[in-house]
């Protein structure tokens, strides 16, 4: 039986993945991973654990066991970890911060390989994140790698968290940007770059609709429209 096809939609936060990649899980009636929601759940576990973030092999053993379920869909989604609504705190940035730690741990990365490769089910998945199209899912059908200026991201970022009621300061946010993407980009697995057959949309100047309707477009070139159309070996 053929794989079901993935969609990767990878690139540093603020560039628009989140939106793009949940609007084009629903217009095409496919599965949605949120790859950065998986290493933001286990930093709020850890935390409510008192795991630091220095402590590998207790983090991959967390990664291993947390109990995590996404209720909804990609529109409307709710995180639970064991049973308990965490979304706002998934959201929150000192969360992605964390995250961004523990994820440049290889074992860390190990443990949560499998449980990400889960979410691969017919008629298809989009997936977004970072190493989505380099490592987790890396013969997916289209490989995208949005990006944005560290400005551009950090105004989206405030106008986010301020319609979660969250403080949002921009200059802040723009440092903090610029620290997590060299994090992300230099760490030794995994980093944050674009895969050899990834196609790169910069949105800085491209709205969502602009943005949806390029990844749109490079998906039905390749036959991936929709309800299990296109599916290849
Ligand atoms: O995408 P998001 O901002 O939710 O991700 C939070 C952090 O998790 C990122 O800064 C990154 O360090 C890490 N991450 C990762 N690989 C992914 C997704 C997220 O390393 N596939």
């Amino acid at each position: 039986m053929s794989a079901a096809p993935v969609i990767c939609i990878d690139g540093p936060s603020g560039a628009g993945k989140g939106t793009v990649s949940r609007a084009l899980a629903a217009e095409l009636g496919w599965h949605f991973l949120d790859s950065g929601a998986l290493y933001r759940v286990l930093a709020i576990a850890a935390e409510d654990r008192a795991v630091a973030l220095t402590q590998v092999d207790a983090l991959a053993a967390l990664a291993q066991a947390l109990e995590l379920a996404f209720d909804g869909d990609a529109m409307a989604e709710r995180i639970l970890l064991y049973g308990e609504d965490v979304t706002p705190r998934v959201r929150a940035e000192a969360t992605g911060e964390r995250a961004s730690r523990l994820a440049a741990h290889p074992p860390v990365r190990e443990a949560l390989l499998e449980r990400q490769r889960r979410f691969r089910m017919p008629p298809g998945l989009v997936a977004d994140g970072r190493d989505m199209g380099t490592v987790v899912f890396p013969d997916a059908a289209l490989k995208l790698f949005l990006i944005a200026s560290p400005e551009e991201r950090a105004r989206r970022r405030a106008k986010q968290l301020s319609q979660l009621g969250l403080d949002a300061n921009v200059r802040q946010l723009t440092a903090g940007i610029r620290a997590r993407d060299e994090r992300d980009r230099t760490r030794r697995v995994a980093p944050l770059q674009p895969a050899e057959d990834a196609r790169v949309v910069d949105s800085t100047t491209l709205d969502i609709p602009g943005v949806l309707q390029q990844v749109r477009t490079l998906a039905a070139e390749r036959g991936l429209t929709g309800r299990g159309m296109g599916t290849r070996s």
